[in-house]
């Protein structure tokens, strides 16, 4: 059914379904009750808002959700994708993402690197979300929170031009953020022996929009891992969650246990809430560019304007703005956004030929991602794979379609190079100087000099004992178990760029993959700790042979030739709008506003200006969290009701719903999920005895 090669792609790209297009059947565009939210059309679109969000993604719909929040003040969302409710059955069961994704159709951009020098010249599949909660509705949910250490550093790096405002990205402060986005649920008793769950209740926030909690379903191989983890030297991580996050642990996931579904930024933030008239959503409008007051200071251009268009033919439409453009558009779009508005690299600017307004020459500069790689051995135990292929009852139960992968661990230089660590850092360390001059695409010396900044912060963290790679354990595939290795902190830094005058071209996107010794040789080491961990007891009992890539890929020369022909991206890049001073090729300040620009800020999973140890959807969500508190405190809004103190107006609080907030529900069997019928009642408890049979 599956070949090898489709398997092998699927886990690759993180256990997503890259290959699988998948088709939307035509009966998913049936007619369905009005949705609680209407959204506008362009015909209804006011003349103008406080302020105009460009891109209703994770970031976008939670600051527009906040900003609004405040009955006098206007919010419109320019979305270039739709809303995703004619897909509910492609969004919601959590393993759809693996079984039957929305990934490769019109709900995805589906961009691709330029062929990657030095990755066998290939050209690499880069998808990004394109519908309302843009990568947070497409995404592996994975639940992961960088480690203290990480955002100290990138508060340090902002903090020598502002260090009040960078005072927001302190630890402590963001995890405030973090948590304030949050409602976590325990897992479930049985789920949580059988995968050896280990958690702190109190290092995730209570009462908030999003859901955090396990699968309603486990499988027995799960609870191998942290055994095997332990039996080659990696301890388990107590609180992952709580600024420490290196060790292994079965990551938390942003599900909905009330109904098993994925919780997101659009079922978090705006589905629950009721339909306020100061927030206006319009979808399959593409921004095309910002429009700037001509008159105003060269070095403080002020924002009059968005347009935007549904196609690339079609016509152009404007939308003044009162006080801020808050670009949302992710690692890619924003930068995009920006660019077509004639903000960005000089030399950029003028060969696509987009006249210029602002120069900002670290616009798009920075950009790093997470690489991953694989090992796969063939299953000798069943896996979540064989069990939806199966086509049985249990297959079909909501249970079951929220079980995804999430058994993780970062592990640091000292487990990857044994005796080697420190000599492996000197060698980075000594080797900033050349890299500096040779591997940074750009002539700019800020650019230049930032990514000096960012190398730097990120060799010096490597002796924390912050994870260099993440190790993942996928069993989403009938037959097989893989273990990925993930490269976390990239020394090589790529662009993105536009090379015409049209938005409706794809951005240029050149990760300028293993163009850093470093990374080729972190993840070689990541291969083989992932092999090493594979042969370790218990999990070994639960593999067959290895098949991919197999015994004929051994020596470092072979598994380096390897990595170059198969890693893939793991959907975390960032950077391109990076955080820092703009003597350093920054591009936003510590508030998030755009150097050169009056009144245009960024806040996306863009300004993040150095590569975590996580997945990125927790610290976007921090991020943009802070933003609108940032942003209300500026305008003197009134802030967001604590969550114990609501004060009773529903309109103003996304958590008035009571139902999407599981706090006091679905834990354990006993204590109920008022919202199940009988019938599943009973389907619930047949799949928790199969659990423990199984
Ligand atoms: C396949 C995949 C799997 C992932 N798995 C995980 C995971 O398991 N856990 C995790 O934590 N993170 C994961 N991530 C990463 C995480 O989802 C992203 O880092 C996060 O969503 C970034 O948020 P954002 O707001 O910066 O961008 P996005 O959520 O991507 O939002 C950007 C939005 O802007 C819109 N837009 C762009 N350009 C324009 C324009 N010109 N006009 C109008 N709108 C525009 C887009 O359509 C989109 O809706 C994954 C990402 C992908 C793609
Ligand atoms: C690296 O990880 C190992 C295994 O988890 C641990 O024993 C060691 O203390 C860590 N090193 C540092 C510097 O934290
Ligand atoms: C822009 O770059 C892409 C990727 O290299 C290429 O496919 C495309 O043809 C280029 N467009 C123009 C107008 O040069
Ligand atoms: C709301 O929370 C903040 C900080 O968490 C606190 O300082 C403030 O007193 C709280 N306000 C109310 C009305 O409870
Ligand atoms: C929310 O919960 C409270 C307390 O349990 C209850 O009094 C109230 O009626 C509920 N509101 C809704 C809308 O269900
Ligand atoms: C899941 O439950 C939440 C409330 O907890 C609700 O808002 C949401 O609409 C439900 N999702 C589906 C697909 O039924």
């Amino acid at each position: 059914m599956w070949s090898r090669e489709i398997f092998l792609t699927i886990v690759a790209s993180l256990s997503l379904p890259v290959l699988c297009s998948s088709h939307i059947p035509n009966n998913y565009h049936h007619a369905r009750a009005l949705h609680i939210r209407n959204y506008v059309t362009s015909a209804s679109v006011a003349d103008s808002y406080d302020f105009i969000i460009a891109g209703g993604g994770l970031a976008g719909l939670v600051i527009a959700s906040r900003l609004s929040e405040d009955p006098d003040t206007t919010v419109l969302v320019l979305e270039a994708g739709e809303s995703g409710d004619d897909v509910p059955s492609f969004l919601n069961p959590p393993a759809g993402t693996y079984y039957d994704s929305l990934l490769g159709t019109s709900y995805d951009w589906a961009h691709k690197t330029v062929p990657q020098r030095n990755a066998g010249d290939r050209i690499m599949p880069w998808p990004r979300g394109k519908v309302l909660g843009g990568s947070s509705a497409i995404n592996g949910m994975y639940f992961v929170r960088p480690s203290e250490v990480e955002v100290n550093a990138w508060k340090d790096m902002i903090a020598s031009d502002d260090a009040s405002s960078s005072e927001a990205w302190e630890w402590n402060n963001f995890l405030k953020s973090m948590k304030k986005s949050e409602n976590f649920t325990p897992p479930r008793a049985e789920v949580e022996a059988m995968a050896n769950i280990r958690y702190q209740a109190d290092s995730i926030g209570a009462g908030g929009p999003m859901q955090v909690s396990y699968p309603g379903f486990m499988l027995p191989v799960v609870g191998n891992w942290l055994p095997s983890l332990e039996a080659t030297g990696i301890a388990s991580a107590p609180d992952p969650t709580g600024g420490k996050n290196y060790g292994g642990f079965v990551a938390a996931l942003s599900i909905n246990p009330t109904n098993w579904t994925r919780s997101y930024s659009k079922s978090a933030y705006i589905d629950p809430l009721p339909p306020r008239k100061n927030l206006d959503i319009l979808v399959s409008s593409t921004v095309t560019k910002i429009i700037f007051d001509e008159k105003s200071d060269s070095a403080s251009r002020v924002a009059t304007g968005v347009e935007f268009s549904s196609t690339a033919s079609g016509p152009r439409k404007v939308v003044n703005v009162k006080k801020e453009v808050i670009v949302t558009g992710g690692a890619l779009g924003s930068p995009h956004i920006l660019m077509h508005s004639g903000v960005g690299p000089k030399d950029v600017l003028d060969a696509a030929g987009v006249p210029l307004v602002s120069e900002l020459p670290g616009l798009g500069q920075h950009l790093q991602d997470h690489m991953t790689a694989l090992v796969v051995w063939d299953a000798k135990v069943e896996t979540a794979g064989d069990i939806q292929q199966s086509g049985s009852e249990i297959s079909k139960q909501a249970e079951f379609m929220s079980f995804v992968n999430s058994a993780i661990a970062y592990v640091n230089t000292s487990t990857l190079f044994a005796a080697n660590a420190g000599e492996f850092q000197t060698n980075i360390r000594n080797a900033l100087a050349e890299s500096a001059e040779t591997l940074v695409p750009s002539k700019s010396q800020e650019v230049v000099e930032g990514y000096k900044a960012i190398y730097s912060a990120t060799e010096k963290l490597m002796p924390e004992g912050l994870g260099q790679i993440e190790l993942l354990l996928s069993i989403n595939s009938p037959g097989a178990i893989a273990i990925q290795a993930a490269l976390q902190h990239a020394f090589s830094q790529g662009r993105v760029y536009i090379n015409s005058t049209s938005i409706f071209d794809p951005i240029v996107v050149d990760p300028n993959y293993f163009s850093h010794f470093a990374d080729l040789v972190t993840m070689r080491e990541g291969l083989k700790l992932a092999r090493r961990v594979g042969q370790a007891s218990p999990m070994r009992d639960a593999l067959g042979p290895e098949t991919f890539p197999g015994p004929g890929v051994s020596s470092d020369a072979q598994i380096d030739d390897w990595l170059r022909g198969n890693a893939q991206t793991e959907f975390h890049p960032a950077a391109t709008c990076a955080m820092l001073p703009r003597s350093q090729g920054g591009v936003v300040n510590a508030k998030l506003q755009v150097y050169g620009l009056a009144n245009v800020r960024v806040a996306d999973a863009s300004v993040f200006p150095l590569s975590f140890s996580a997945h990125l959807a927790s610290p976007t969500y921090g991020l943009a969290e802070q933003a609108a508190d940032i942003i209300k405190t500026l305008y003197k809004t009134p802030s967001a009701p604590n969550d114990s103190s609501n004060n009773g107006d529903s309109d103003s609080d996304p958590n008035a719903d009571n139902s999407s907030n599981s706090k006091n529900g679905g834990i354990s069997l006993g204590s109920g999920i008022p919202s199940f019928s009988g019938a599943i009642w009973r389907t619930m408890i047949c799949v928790v005895a199969f659990l423990v049979i199984f």
